[in-house]
């Protein structure tokens, strides 16, 4: 059967990775959560105590010592991100990361770096990618783009139950802030910014349950695939 290239992108707390890995697993196709790679560089960032309100000198070279790649490990259905041959997986999703990602992501340097990294990933095709410019700048030939938005409100409720459930403590109202401010980063950056490619579909799950969604996208992915 022929293998296609999927982007979903969209807002946080959209439903958008979770349907993109069910998606991925329906297939039988490679799911890569991008944010996972700008989150990992924010890791790393982080821990090496690395400046990243400007795009530095130090910025720039740093990234030729991140490597960050995906793997399947155990007790995990889907594949989990690696900073240097290390799993982070749930280091990656705690708040003080969430704080700085976006700021991180602005830089052109690293975006230019994580956007070659996806596009070697998507080569042989067979791979739904998440993200927020996966279907404008990463994949602009995918044959499948999706753009999933939902109501703040429920975004920030589902993003706060998916946190309380991982043993991370926050609140609503921190919750609500954190998205605002990463929507208006991504929104407004110059490279790549967060917006919905010109053949997207549009998926507005507020009132959708993860089985529609992953049913709908999984109908327009076969569609593409028998066409
Ligand atoms: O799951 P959630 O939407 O919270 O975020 P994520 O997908 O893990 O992405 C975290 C952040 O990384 C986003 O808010 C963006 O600032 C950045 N990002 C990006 O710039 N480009 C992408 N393709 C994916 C993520």
């Amino acid at each position: 059967m022929k293998k296609i290239n999927i982007a979903v992108d969209g807002y946080a707390g959209t439903g958008k990775s979770t349907t993109a890995k069910k998606l991925a697993q329906k297939l039988g196709y490679l799911f890569i959560d991008s944010g996972a790679m700008y989150r990992a560089v924010s890791l790393y960032l982080l821990r090496n105590k690395i400046d990243f309100d400007i795009e530095s000198s130090e910025l720039i070279a740093a990234l030729d010592d991140i490597y960050i790649d995906f793997v399947i490990t155990e007790g995990h259905l889907h594949p989990t991100v690696r900073l240097n041959g290390q799993e982070v997986e749930n280091e990656i999703r705690k708040p003080e990361i969430s704080a700085i990602v976006s700021p991180v992501a602005v830089h052109k340097s690293v975006r230019r770096a994580m956007v070659a990294q996806q596009q070697r990933m998507g080569l042989e095709k067979g791979v739904v990618m998440d993200g927020r410019d996966i279907g404008t700048v990463v994949f602009p030939q995918a044959e499948l783009k999706v753009f999933v938005v939902a109501d703040i409100e429920i975004r920030a409720q589902r993003r706060l139950n998916e946190m309380l459930n991982k043993g991370i403590n926050t609140n609503l109202e921190a919750v609500i802030q954190n998205l605002k401010e990463r929507d208006h980063i991504d929104s407004s950056r110059e490279e790549g910014p967060l917006k919905q490619a010109e053949d997207a579909i549009l998926l507005d799950t507020s009132s959708m349950t993860i089985e529609n969604q992953v049913e709908s996208v999984y109908r327009l992915a076969m569609e593409r695939i028998n066409a």
